[in-house]
């Protein structure tokens, strides 16, 4: 068994009962690794990335025990100690911990992104929490402007949530030629007057 999948294992025992919560991580690592993989993370940085997006709402849960409320300030300030307990047990090496526990400690934060396992983290989420939060597409389009770098991510957004902007009509080339065809004429006209 990888350490990776004791970790998920161990973050769905943590969760437990709370099926909305599961696969809420399960598709935010799930993105996060295809789109980490897709734009060439260096093998550590994947693991790190990884790592951090199945723990990544780990503070939700101390949060709400602890004040009722888990509004993302007071979940990056409960996660990083879970996620460092967490993956200590699991024998994870130290600097692989203290960027798991910084990228669980900021991963609300959108301001200077610092890495690209920080970027995919994010985008990953926002990914899953436009869905789950039935964001409308205008709002979806503006958030990912605002946040989203990578090509991967971008294009997984669009596919998903606003398709029809992006999709070539099935006679593009007839359409691209006869567009050039009018242009020549109109040209050629000008030209002659
Ligand atoms: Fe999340």
């Amino acid at each position: 068994m990888s350490r990776m999948n004791e970790l998920y294992k161990k973050m769905i025992a943590f969760d437990k009962g709370d099926a909305k919560r599961i696969q809420h991580f399960t598709k935010v690592h799930n993105f996060a690794r295809l789109i980490g993989q897709e734009e060439h993370l260096d093998e550590k940085t994947q693991y790190i990335l990884e790592a951090a997006a199945l723990v990544h709402d780990i503070g939700i849960r101390p949060a709400m025990e602890k004040y009722g409320n888990c509004n993302g300030k007071l979940q990056e300030q409960e996660g990083p100690a879970y996620a460092e307990e967490m993956l200590k047990g699991l024998g994870f090496a130290p600097d692989v911990i203290e960027r798991v526990a910084y990228l669980v400690g900021h991963h609300h934060t959108y301001t200077d992104i610092d890495g690209l396992d920080y970027q995919i983290l994010v985008e990953a989420d926002f990914l899953v929490n436009y869905f789950e939060d039935g964001l409308d597409e205008e709002s979806i389009k503006a958030s990912v402007k605002k946040i989203f770098r990578t090509e991967t991510g971008k294009t997984i957004a669009r596919d998903m949530f606003y398709p029809e902007e992006f999709q070539m009509s099935e006679t593009w080339a007839q359409d691209g030629l006869q567009d050039l065809e009018d242009w020549i004429e109109e040209q050629g006209i000008y030209i002659r007057q």
